[in-house]
């Protein structure tokens, strides 16, 4: 856990850099007394950030019933009534005031799941929460549990695939482990908006063991900080002031 106590934390390195400030200054000399401010600070720093950031936002959808969802060989259709059916959404507004930036490490990777519908207000959101937009990370390829491919009706091509972006903030690319980490996720869809877990696990596999969450968690996983409202988090996620 990295965040969890993150305001305590970060009060008490700062009660014990004013006490050993106090301390060195009647006994010790300017050499002392910076190397004890820089440790305090450090501390500050290394416990209260995240290097990784992975989010799956509540989209939300202005038209209901647009989709149907098609099952193959069941030859069923179903009217879609939207994702409130599932969850509770967040207008792209009050999901850029949440304050990121205060848990973003100075250098950070943001993982952000997009319904390609809201690809412009992820790509405002990246921004609006400190980050420069990279790439596609992952495309997820929805199986059906007979391994077919899945099909949602759309208003263009049906609908099969899933995007994650990465953005970064900082130098991400000095702690990167690997190269190696492809971009299609070839895998089942099984419950609503879940996404799969191979995605945690390359995101792992790229970055290593950084100090990571995931918003808008639904479930907590080892390794892993959480947030979210079906999850007991591990931060208080808050509306930055504007
Ligand atoms: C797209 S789902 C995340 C699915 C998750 N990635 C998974 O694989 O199971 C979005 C989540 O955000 C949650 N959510 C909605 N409004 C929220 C809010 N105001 N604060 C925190 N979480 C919220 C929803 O309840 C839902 O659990």
């Amino acid at each position: 856990m990295y965040l969890a106590d993150a305001n305590t934390q970060t009060l008490l390195a700062l009660v014990y850099m004013s006490l050993c400030k106090n301390v060195i200054k009647r006994n010790g000399n300017t050499r002392q007394r910076k190397r004890i401010v820089l440790i305090c600070w450090l501390y500050v720093l290394g416990t209260t950030m995240y290097n990784i950031i992975y989010a799956d936002p509540p989209w939300a959808y202005r038209s209901k019933g647009m989709y149907q969802e098609t099952f193959p060989k069941r030859k069923q259709i179903r009217k879609y009534q939207g994702v409130n059916e599932h969850y509770s959404t967040m207008d792209i507004t009050k999901i850029c005031t949440l304050d990121v930036e205060k848990i973003a490490a100075k250098n950070c990777a943001l993982f952000l799941w997009v319904t390609d519908s809201h690809l412009p207000e992820a790509l405002r959101l990246i921004k609006e929460w400190g980050f420069k937009y990279r790439s596609i990370a992952f495309i997820w390829i929805k199986r059906s549990s007979r391994g077919k491919l899945c099909a949602n009706v759309g208003a263009w091509t049906m609908k099969n695939a899933e995007i994650c972006l990465i953005a970064t903030k900082g130098n991400m690319a000095k702690n990167k482990v690997a190269n190696n980490i492809y971009q299609i996720i070839d895998e089942e869809r099984t419950t609503h908006s879940k996404k799969p877990e191979e995605a945690r696990r390359r995101i792992e596999r790229i970055f290593g063991g950084l100090p990571k969450i995931e918003l808008f968690a639904r479930q907590k996983v080892e390794g892993w900080d959480a947030w979210g409202n079906e999850v007991e988090s591990d931060i208080n996620l808050v509306p930055k002031h504007v």
